[in-house]
């Protein structure tokens, strides 16, 4: 049975149950496995995996053997991580909703490790975010986000820059997503959060988004699975302008793709690392 929930009031929360964003996730597989490489996750270690969708790091974490819990605002994609733990037969992680701007319920210094990638930089509090993942993270533990950057040439920052030119104005007082992308505003939160300065650093990598068909049927999936940017074209269509919106992003999705051939896609997207000792 499913957990959806029919009725939701929270915009955030909304966002991403709108679609489904596990069909994008299923794109983005190696790259997560990939960066949990990086990590020296080893045996027992604690991992808290941040706006986790269905597991692409939280997964990965598991299987190198450390006791991974996802927290995600969207009921879908909890489910759809549980489903995917079980059918691996992974029974040292497991998923629950819960907002990254209160982790109400988890206790200070519980995790070794916070992961969140692509993941709390979506929740509207920032400093309430970087706050909470300081409090759960014990002492001299770490806190790796991946996070978009503004403005950057690549993939995912331009998907959601076109999109914003075809959407609404934010409500006052909306703090972009994408400031997480900015090492100045990192700083910001995370030394409010009481963080030194110097224990926060910063790398800039690459996802590479990979899928078994052409730039533009992957274009498809977000227009049918993507919140943002199904969002996009409803905004869109509302001004008349949903042809604009299309031929915009076909072709950016065709322009960035690498396999030099139409029939299979792979976008490498560059992100900004955060690791923030505690
Ligand atoms: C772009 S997806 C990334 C998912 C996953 N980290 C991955 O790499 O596949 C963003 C995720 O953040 C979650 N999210 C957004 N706002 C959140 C919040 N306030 N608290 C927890 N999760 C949130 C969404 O539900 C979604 O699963």
């Amino acid at each position: 049975m499913s957990t959806k929930s029919t009725v939701t009031t929270n915009p955030n929360q909304a966002l991403w149950e709108k679609g489904d964003f596990t069909r994008i996730a299923a794109t983005m597989r190696e790259s997560g496995d990939a960066l949990v490489g990086t990590l020296g996750i080893s045996d027992g270690l604690e991992v808290l995996d941040l706006g986790s969708g269905d597991g692409t790091t939280a997964v990965p974490a598991a299987k190198r053997g450390a006791k991974v819990l996802g927290v995600d605002i969207a009921s879908n994609l909890v489910e759809a991580g549980n489903a995917r733990a079980a059918g691996l037969g992974l029974s040292n992680i497991r998923f629950q909703q819960g907002d990254a701007s209160d982790l109400d319920g988890l206790d200070d210094d519980s995790f070794d490790l916070v992961v969140s990638i692509f993941g709390a930089m979506f929740a509207p509090r920032p400093f309430e975010v970087a706050k909470e993942t300081v409090r759960v993270t014990r002492p001299g533990g770490r806190i790796v986000m991946g996070n978009w950057i503004p403005n950057d040439p690549t993939l995912v920052a331009q998907i959601l820059k076109i999109s914003s030119a075809y959407s609404p104005p934010p409500p006052a007082g909306f703090v972009s997503p994408m400031t997480w992308g900015v090492e100045s505003e990192v700083i910001e939160r995370f030394t409010s959060a009481g963080v030194p300065a110097d224990q926060i650093s910063f790398q800039r990598d690459t996802y590479t988004f990979s899928y078994a068909g052409s730039p533009s049927e992957f274009l498809a999936e977000f227009r049918e699975y993507y919140g943002p940017t199904m969002n996009a074209y409803e905004a869109a269509a509302k001004d008349g302008r949903e042809d604009d919106l299309h031929s915009e992003l076909d072709t950016l999705f065709n322009s960035q793709n690498r396999t030099g051939t139409e029939e299979t896609t792979s976008i490498p997207a560059t992100y900004l690392r955060v690791t923030v000792v505690t």
